[in-house]
């Protein structure tokens, strides 16, 4: 079998998902290749060579990111019809979330491209705030353990996936694509702090849409912001001001490590329920395997 998975990744978060995926189907002789979108450049993508093709992203704002499912337009449509598969990212396991892909999955459809298994996987957040590394590692060591069980299933023994979600939601996500909506004028008012820059160019480099230049000592913004947090969040010197969501800004890259230093975790409340209900589905699914 060969696959293909297409991802789009603000932060790492999801590309640590895809790359565990790839690594697990060779372990089952499966070939995969795994494609950055910013990095394809074909406007027509043929997929016809692939057995299965997925498709992966971070939740923003309950939905996909603009330039993934934009991406998805340009997938050449196939003469029948082709198993799709869905990886989603997140920082909170609810089932609204469940339904980001709505929107995707109708444009892949067009393409002849039908999703018969959808992932949901928990990763620290990288905007809103910052967990501790202890809850980052523990959502690594998951994300890790399941990505593995279902490789197994999916590709391995051709057992599909399918998330739970309520189809009421939809509506309610449409309405809330702020990322969409506000992304532009987000990256229109992203300023760099002079005094803290370091001129590293970083975040002019790996800006997925070139959305940051620099010319004559300046950085200038354009209009073409995903709302990735790619720049800020990786920014070694912290220099960057988020506009109107400068209070949700995180900084820095997680360790993925076991922490030597207990942190004090200032949001064990939030999203309570959904992260025990993420963390008992898939202890149910492993011990599973276990027995
Ligand atoms: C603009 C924006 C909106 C987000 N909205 C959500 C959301 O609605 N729900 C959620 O669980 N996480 C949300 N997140 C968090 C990311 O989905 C999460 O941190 C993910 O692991 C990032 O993956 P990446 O590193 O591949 O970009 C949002 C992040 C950003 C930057
Ligand atoms: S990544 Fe940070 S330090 Fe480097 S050029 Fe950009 S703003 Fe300056
Ligand atoms: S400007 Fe920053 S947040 Fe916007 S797309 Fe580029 S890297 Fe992502």
């Amino acid at each position: 079998m060969k696959i293909a998975i297409y991802y789009f990744s603000g932060t790492g978060n999801t590309e640590l998902v895809c790359k565990k995926w790839a690594e697990e189907a060779k372990k089952h002789h499966i070939e995969c290749d795994l494609f950055k979108v910013e990095d394809v450049k074909e406007e027509k993508i043929d997929v016809s060579n692939y057995d299965k093709v997925g498709i992966a992203y971070p939740i923003h704002a309950f939905n996909a990111p603009r330039v993934l499912w934009k991406f998805t337009t340009r997938i050449a449509k196939l003469s029948a019809k082709k198993p799709a598969f869905i990886i989603m990212v997140s920082g909170e396991y609810m089932t609204l979330n469940h339904s980001s892909d709505y929107k995707v999955a109708r444009i892949l459809k067009r393409r002849n491209l039908v999703i018969e298994s959808e992932y949901h996987y928990l990763m620290p957040y990288n905007m809103i705030f910052r967990h501790t590394e202890k809850r980052a590692y523990e959502m690594y060591k998951t994300m890790l353990a399941l990505s593995e069980l279902d490789v197994k299933e999916y590709l391995a023994e051709n057992k599909p996936h399918k998330l739970k979600e309520h189809l009421s939601v939809h509506f309610f996500i449409w309405l809330i694509r702020i990322e969409q909506l506000y992304a532009p004028l987000y990256g229109k008012m992203l300023r760099i702090k002079k005094k803290k820059c370091i001129k590293c160019m970083k975040c002019v480099n790996s800006c997925p849409l070139n959305n940051i230049k620099y010319a004559d000592g300046k950085f200038k913004f354009g209009w073409h912001c995903t709302l990735c947090a790619r720049c800020s969040f990786n920014c070694p010197t912290n220099a960057f001001s988020c506009g109107f969501l400068q209070f949700w800004k995180v900084n820095g890259r997680y360790k993925f490590k076991e922490p030597e230093i207990e942190e004090v975790d200032k949001h064990k409340r939030y999203c309570k329920k959904s992260y025990i209900r993420y963390y008992k589905e898939a202890s149910e699914r492993l011990n599973q395997i276990e027995k």
